[in-house]
């Protein structure tokens, strides 16, 4: 092509892009946002003339997913289309509603099929945020059972006040997710974390990682000796020899959980059921899928496949579904233990349980 009639063919073809997609006006950037709603006495009287806070926290809106993937304040408050500064309030003052489906289409639509978007129907709105939330979202899945009930189902509702059928009930809202009963159609699996039974806690994934010597890449090329890709009994069972070298005594605590699939918001009424027999059986379908969940700081995790046999280690103590895992070939110092390591955890989780509502209040008015 000549030099001018190439020219022209790029002139044209600038023409031809800004007719098709108009330019729009220059997107709003976050800041100009933030001119006003970082100043934390921004408020106003609610259509009850309740105060409403209009302070956004930037600080915590950072590390929300939304943040770090890109979306901005206008992507979800998509009718603000520009500023008019000239104006006290340079946008509309009502707006309308965030529709979180729209990006999250699939999780909309699995949404229908659940009570409390059926709920509609009796007019009490639950919308995505009241379990979510919406500034400060973040991954969920290294969340453990106690912070995904205490974010979600939590907020409304007190399990105490029903299960009377099921014994123990502290020790299985600790140990299973809501959802796990309660949206059964839904996948889920086994996580196993190691808990350092000198700290009395659970050892965070990065230190785990360092006493090991590896890292997130090479974890499986350390522990996965028959490179089957997955962990053995036996492979894990030294992991926990490998780490006692390091000084590092533990066991590996394990939680029922679900997987993040649009489907686990398919609770309806009557969807869970009784029978104990699901679990506690050597065969129950809940215990196939076993993983050793590395997390991340971004609350994100990598998930590694461990044998199902696992569970009968002595190492994993803390999942001891009688019946379900059995843990078969025990010898008594196993059996000392499994119950001496058993009563730690079970006794830190109580606490944690007996004080969950002292501590959802006092997050509540933080965040309030
Ligand atoms: C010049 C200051 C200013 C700027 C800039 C500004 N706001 Fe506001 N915003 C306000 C005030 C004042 C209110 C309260 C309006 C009222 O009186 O009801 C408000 C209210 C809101 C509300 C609540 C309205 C509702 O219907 O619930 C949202 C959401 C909001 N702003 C988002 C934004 C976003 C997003 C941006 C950036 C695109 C932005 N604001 C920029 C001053 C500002
Ligand atoms: C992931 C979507 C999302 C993003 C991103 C987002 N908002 Fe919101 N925002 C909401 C939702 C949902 C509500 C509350 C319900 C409603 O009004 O529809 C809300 C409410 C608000 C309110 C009313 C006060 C309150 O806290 O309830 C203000 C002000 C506001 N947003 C400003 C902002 C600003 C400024 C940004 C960017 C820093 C931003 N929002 C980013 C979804 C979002
Ligand atoms: C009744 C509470 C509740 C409501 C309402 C709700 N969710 Fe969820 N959502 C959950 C739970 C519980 C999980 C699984 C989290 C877990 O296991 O920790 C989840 C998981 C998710 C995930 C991650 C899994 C995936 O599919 O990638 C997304 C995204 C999500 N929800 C979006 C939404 C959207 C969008 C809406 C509204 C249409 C919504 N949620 C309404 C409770 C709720
Ligand atoms: C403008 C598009 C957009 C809107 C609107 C939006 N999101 Fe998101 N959301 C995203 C993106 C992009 C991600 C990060 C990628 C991913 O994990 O899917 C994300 C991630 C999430 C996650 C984390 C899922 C995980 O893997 O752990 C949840 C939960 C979530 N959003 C809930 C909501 C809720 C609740 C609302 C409404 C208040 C909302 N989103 C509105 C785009 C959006
Ligand atoms: C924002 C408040 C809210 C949250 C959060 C919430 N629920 Fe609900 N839930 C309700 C309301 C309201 C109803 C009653 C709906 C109706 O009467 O139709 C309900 C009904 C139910 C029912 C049926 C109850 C019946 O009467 O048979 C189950 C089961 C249930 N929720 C489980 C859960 C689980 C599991 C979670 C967490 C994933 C959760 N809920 C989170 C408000 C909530
Ligand atoms: C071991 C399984 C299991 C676990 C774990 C579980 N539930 Fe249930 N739950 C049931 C069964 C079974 C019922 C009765 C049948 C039904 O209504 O679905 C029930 C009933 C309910 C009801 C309805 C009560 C009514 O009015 O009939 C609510 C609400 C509820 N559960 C919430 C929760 C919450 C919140 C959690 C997590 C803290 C939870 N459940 C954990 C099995 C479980
Ligand atoms: C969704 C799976 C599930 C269902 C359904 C279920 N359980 Fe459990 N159960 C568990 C898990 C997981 C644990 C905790 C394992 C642990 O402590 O290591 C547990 C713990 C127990 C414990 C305490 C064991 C201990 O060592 O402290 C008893 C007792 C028990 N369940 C009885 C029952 C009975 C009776 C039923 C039926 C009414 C039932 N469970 C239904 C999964 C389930």
């Amino acid at each position: 092509m000549k030099r001018k009639t190439c020219l022209a063919f790029g002139v044209f073809i600038i023409l031809a892009s800004s007719l098709l997609f108009p330019p729009r006006a220059q997107a709003i950037s976050n800041d100009e946002c933030m001119e006003c709603h970082s100043d934390d006495s921004l408020e106003r009287n609610d259509s009850e003339g309740m105060k409403q806070d209009l302070y956004i926290d930037y600080n915590r809106f950072k590390f929300s997913v939304h943040n770090v993937n890109g979306i901005t304040c206008v992507d979800c408050h998509d009718d603000i289309e520009e500023l008019d500064w000239d104006s006290e309030v340079p946008h509309p003052t009502s707006l309308a509603m965030v529709h979180c489906e729209n990006c999250h289409e699939e999780e909309g639509e699995a949404y229908l099929d659940s009570v409390h978007k059926k709920a509609g129907g009796k007019g009490i709105t639950i919308p995505c945020y009241a379990c979510h939330g919406y500034h400060f979202v973040t991954h969920l899945e290294s969340d453990s059972v106690f912070e995904r009930e205490n974010k979600f189902c939590l907020k409304c509702h007190n399990p105490d006040n029903f299960h009377d059928w099921l014994p123990q009930k502290e020790t299985h809202f600790a140990f299973v997710e809501c959802a796990v009963c309660h949206a059964p159609e839904s996948p889920r699996y086994i996580s196993l974390r190691f808990y350092d039974l000198i700290s009395k806690d659970f050892l965070g994934t990065e230190a785990l990682l360092k006493a090991l010597g590896t890292d997130y890449e090479n974890f499986m090329v350390l522990l996965d000796k028959d490179k089957d890709e997955v962990i053995s009994l036996a492979e894990l069972e030294d992991m926990v020899l490998l780490l006692r070298q390091k000084d590092i005594r533990g066991t590996f605590h394990g939680e029922l959980v679900m997987k993040l699939i649009p489907s686990v918001h398919h609770v309806n009424r009557g969807g869970a059921n009784r029978e104990c027999e699901q679990c506690h059986n050597p065969q129950s379908p809940f215990f196939e899928d076993v993983y050793i969940s590395l997390n991340r700081d971004d609350g994100t995790n990598q998930l590694q496949k461990v044998e199902r046999r696992a569970l009968e280690s002595y190492y994993v103590n803390h999942f001891y579904a009688i019946g379900g895992t059995r843990v078969r070939n025990l010898d008594r110092i196993g059996l000392v233990l499994v119950i001496g390591g058993l009563s730690i955890v079970t006794g830190h989780f109580l606490v944690r349980i007996a004080t969950i509502t002292g501590r959802r209040k006092r997050r509540e008015k933080k965040t309030n």
